[in-house]
């Protein structure tokens, strides 16, 4: 990559290159004086190359060197030596470069916080300068990973006939599924595009058009609380074919992350991913995803302890326990801080029930006045809890609710124990999901997946009778306790589609209102067809073992929805407004 610049990277200068005179341009690291010597850090993207200036033999030299500051530009050149004391920890720790020419091509200011992997800057400070966070190897290598995901995923997906197309950014808004960001209208005032959620209805659109297999690496947009894997716009691998089952689906994306995580990681994955569908996840786990990199699997303890003598459990609907192995030598704190745990408000357990399994057989809990030893030894049994083992059980008169809460349990002991190593990798999908959930909000049954979403073929008779019931030909792909893709068979038929509208509430005018365009085109021959969407942010996270998606993203937004660095959202001017005809109303 040679140019006026540069004749080499600071990466690349090894041990044989020694003798040979180089002109290399980056950014200064670090400035080291020791004796009349003085050593600065080179470093650009490739990496980090030590330069030397000697006082005793070019002394103007080295004042001009003593100046420079962190981060100033500069590009030198000078002739590859063999280090006297060699780094073994830097690929070109075995040369350095005796500069004889110096330019600097441009000054610093003192960066805000340290780049270096192990910096000094706050998550704030680091976001408001992104541009000097990702100077940082560290963060530099999340995304020079993100672009090994587009590349490889590109190739494998373009090698097996898949076309990449892409979709308009500006649409309109559709009901179900999260808030749009919409966006006005200047040449029809009053009117509203919708930024896409995802392109779920286009590339179903691609389909009727005889696409027959389409992806696109595509920008989403969901305007919802954000949490570590949410963004409110963040980037979907989107796919979608024609003339296939879920089987197809499944085989076809099960043998995409097989080469992600080989191509990606060196990872070889054999078999087939694990299968569960969604109400055993639930009962086994408290979960539509769960973190299989560990077992501690929930045990329903109502037979063994609504007994009639504790109230609590006597009145609960839902009675689960965990086995948490080795944990009986809790302490009275360690124990307050895990009932603190459940009752944060975020989870909103009342409490939390423990039993100790002591190394003597015995048994310690903390509903000893309830229960016999008897009664608890029963429990334990139950639970196969062994000698040394803590069990924590969860109670509630809303089943599903205990069991997210006795889930969140769970995963805080797995992490407590180390059980969720981010270097390993479990995969598995979650099927038969239920068609529809009730919203209290809307006081109606909502699709749980989007309204395209094919019921399973034997439910089909339960639609009229009881659509509650109804299972969905939909899966998700979940990867360490993460939902990493999602996607469905679709309906093909106007027919069904047109109940499904019925059943979600929508009047036959309202469904063609707002999906008219989709009902419409399927009265032209829509093939079967199905598809599904990875989150590639949280693919990249996963990969890179990263607690946030942000850290895998260029230019990310804060909790609140902020771009710190940019400033946005921020106000525009009257003048705009006016062009749109738009009036602010703010609350008071
Ligand atoms: P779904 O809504 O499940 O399906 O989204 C697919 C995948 O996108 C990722 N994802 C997100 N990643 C980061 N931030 C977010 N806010 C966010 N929301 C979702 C998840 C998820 O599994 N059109 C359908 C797919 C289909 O049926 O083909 C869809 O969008 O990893």
């Amino acid at each position: 990559m040679k140019t006026n610049y540069r004749t080499c990277t600071c990466g690349e200068l090894r041990l044989q290159d020694a003798g040979k005179t180089v002109t290399l341009s980056g950014w200064v690291q670090r400035v080291r004086k020791m004796g009349g010597m003085t050593f600065v850090d080179l470093r650009d993207r490739y990496g980090i190359t030590q330069l030397v200036f000697n006082e005793d033999t070019n002394a103007n030299l080295c004042y001009e060197a003593n100046k420079l500051g962190r981060e100033y530009v500069i590009q030198v050149i000078g002739k590859v030596n063999e280090r006297y004391s060699k780094n073994a920890n830097m690929p070109t720790g075995d040369i350095e470069i005796i500069v004889e020419t110096l330019n600097v091509l441009n000054q610093a200011l003192t960066p805000p916080f340290t780049i270096e992997d192990n910096t000094d800057g706050g998550d704030d400070i680091r976001m408001k300068y992104r541009y000097l966070d990702l100077r940082r190897e560290c963060v530099r290598k999340n995304l020079e990973l993100r672009h090994q995901m587009y590349m490889t995923v590109r190739n494998y997906l373009s090698s097996l006939g898949f076309l990449e197309v892409e979709t308009p950014m500006l649409i309109g808004s559709t009901p179900e599924g999260a808030r749009d960001f919409v966006v006005p209208s200047r040449m029809n005032q009053g009117q509203f595009y919708a930024l896409p959620q995802s392109p779920q209805t286009l590339k179903q659109l691609l389909m009727v058009a005889g696409f027959d297999r389409y992806f696109q690496i595509v920008k989403c947009f969901r305007d919802e609380d954000l949490r570590a894997d949410r963004q409110p716009e963040f980037t979907q691998i989107d796919c979608e074919m024609s003339f296939v089952s879920q089987e197809d689906i499944i085989q076809t994306f099960e043998g995409m992350a097989k080469h992600i995580f080989k191509e990606l990681k060196g990872i070889e994955i054999e078999g087939q991913f694990l299968r569960m569908p969604w109400a055993e996840a639930m009962r086994r786990f408290g979960s539509d995803k769960p973190d299989m990199r560990f077992e501690m699997e929930f045990v329903e303890l109502m037979d063994v302890l609504q007994l009639g003598t504790f109230a609590v459990f006597d009145n609960a609907k839902y009675i689960g326990g965990i086995c948490a192995s080795g944990c009986a030598e809790y302490t009275r704190k360690q124990l307050d801080q895990l009932a603190d745990f459940v009752k944060r408000p975020q989870i909103g357990a009342k409490g939390l029930v423990y039993i100790k399994v002591l190394e003597d057989g015995s048994i310690k809990s903390s509903i000893d006045k309830f229960y016999t030893q008897e009664q608890l030894t029963i429990v334990a049994n139950k639970m196969n809890a062994q000698p040394g083992d803590l069990i924590l059980i969860l109670s509630g008169e809303d089943v599903m609710k205990t069991r997210k809460q006795l889930c969140e349990l769970r995963l805080e002991m797995g992490s407590r124990l180390g059980l969720r190593d981010p270097n390993k990798f479990a995969l598995l999908w979650v099927t038969e999901f239920p068609m529809f959930e009730w919203s209290d909000e809307e006081q109606r049954l909502m699709a749980m997946h989007h309204p395209f979403t094919h019921p399973m073929e034997e439910d089909i008779p339960m639609l009229d009778t009881a659509p509650e019931c109804v299972r969905a030909d939909a899966y998700d792909m979940v990867c360490n306790g993460i939902e990493v893709g999602g996607g469905s068979i679709r309906i093909h038929d106007p027919k069904l589609q047109a109940k499904m509208f019925e059943i979600l509430g929508f009047t036959p005018e309202k469904a063609q209102e707002q999906f008219g365009f989709l009902m419409n085109a399927f009265k032209y021959g829509a093939p079967p067809h199905g598809g599904l969407a990875y989150g590639l942010d949280r693919w990249v996270s996963i990969l890179a073992g990263l607690d946030s998606i942000r850290d895998c993203i260029a230019f990310p937004k804060n909790n609140s929805g902020r771009d710190v660095m940019l400033d946005a959202p921020s106000q525009i001017d009257q003048k705009q407004l006016d062009e749109l005809k738009l009036a602010i109303q703010l609350d008071k």
